[in-house]
C-alpha cells in the first residue's frame, strides 16, 4: 500500500514537474514570438509543440521584412530552423501574386491571410521537389499555415554562413562548381527555377552549398521561368566574375542547362 502510494506521489510529481516545464516553455515561446505574430500564428506554433516535430524554440537567427526564422530543437534534440512568415506585409502580398499566378500546384487568393499560407506551403514544395531530386536544400520537415519547419544549415544556432558573408579566399572554383551542379539538378532533375538565386540565398555548410529561401521558385514550364532562369544565372556569374573567378558567359551557362 505504502510502495503504491509513493509510486503514485512521484507520477503526480513527475506530471507536476511536466507542466512546470511546459509552463517555462510557453513563457519563453511568448517572450520570443509574441510581439511579432498574431494569436493564429503563436497558436499554430503551440501545436507544433504540442502534437508536431517542435520541442522547443529558441530565438530569431534572422528578421526580415517578410519572415522570421527560429532555431529550435526537435523531439530528438535534433536542430530545426522554423521560418514564420509576417501575415501583415502589404507589399510582400503584391510581390508573390507573380510566382503563385501561372504555377498549376497552387490557387491564388484574394484573402491575404490564405495567400501566406499558400506561400508556406509553395516552399515546402519546392523544398521537398528539389530534396527529392538531390539538390542540397534543408530538408523539409512540416508545414501548417504560415509556419515552416526544416533542417537547420548551421551549428549550436549559428547559421551557416551565406555565399556572400565568406571571405573573398573561400570562394573558390570548387564552390563555383558545386552551385552549377545544384543549380544543373535543380532545373533538369526537380523541373524548377529558383527564380531568386543569388550569393544571398546560397549557404555554405561544410564546405558545400545548400540553395536556401526557395518560396518563390517556379515550375520549368511556368510562363516566367525563363525570364527568372536567365536572372538567376546572371546574378551568380556576375557574383563570381566580382570575386575575381573567370566563369563562362550567362548565354553558354543557359545553353549548358538545356543541353543545347
Ligand atoms: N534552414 C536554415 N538553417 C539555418 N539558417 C537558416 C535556414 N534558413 C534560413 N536561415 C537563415 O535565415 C536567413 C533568411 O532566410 P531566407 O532567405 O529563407 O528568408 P527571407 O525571408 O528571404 O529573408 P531575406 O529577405 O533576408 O532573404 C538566411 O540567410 C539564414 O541566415
Ligand atoms: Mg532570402
Amino acid at each position: 500500500m505504502g510502495e503504491e502510494y509513493d509510486a503514485l506521489a512521484r507520477k503526480e510529481e513527475l506530471r507536476v514537474d511536466r507542466i512546470r516545464s511546459k509552463r517555462m516553455k510557453d513563457e519563453d515561446l511568448f517572450k520570443t514570438v509574441e510581439e511579432v505574430f498574431d494569436v493564429k500564428t503563436v497558436m499554430a506554433l503551440y501545436q507544433m509543440i504540442n502534437n508536431g516535430p517542435i520541442d522547443r524554440v529558441f530565438g530569431a537567427v534572422k528578421a526580415g521584412k517578410e519572415s522570421r526564422v527560429y532555431w529550435a530543437k526537435g523531439k530528438s534534440g535534433e536542430d530545426l530552423a522554423v521560418k514564420i512568415y509576417l501575415t501583415s506585409s502589404m507589399e510582400f502580398k503584391k510581390s508573390i501574386r507573380q510566382y503563385i499566378q501561372g504555377d498549376p500546384r497552387f490557387k491564388d487568393s484574394r484573402d491575404y491571410r490564405k495567400l501566406i499560407y499558400t506561400w508556406a506551403q509553395k516552399e515546402f514544395k519546392n523544398l521537398s521537389q528539389a530534396y527529392g531530386a538531390g539538390v542540397r536544400v534543408p530538408k523539409p520537415i512540416h508545414v501548417s499555415q504560415n509556419i515552416l519547419v526544416m533542417e537547420f544549415i548551421g551549428e549550436d544556432g549559428v547559421p551557416a554562413p551565406t555565399l556572400k558573408s565568406l571571405a573573398e579566399g573561400e570562394i573558390s572554383s570548387r564552390i563555383y562548381e558545386d552551385v552549377m551542379g545544384m543549380l544543373d539538378r535543380l532545373y533538369r532533375d526537380a523541373g524548377l527555377v529558383h527564380a531568386d538565386l543569388s550569393e544571398y540565398n546560397i549557404m555554405v555548410h561544410q564546405g558545400k552549398v545548400y540553395f536556401i529561401d526557395m518560396g518563390q521558385a517556379v515550375l520549368s514550364a511556368h510562363p516566367m521561368a525563363d525570364v527568372f532562369l536567365s536572372r538567376d544565372v546572371g546574378n551568380l556569374i556576375r557574383f563570381f566574375e566580382k570575386k575575381g573567378l573567370n566563369p563562362p558567359d550567362p548565354e553558354s551557362v543557359i545553353k549548358w542547362l538545356r543541353r543545347q
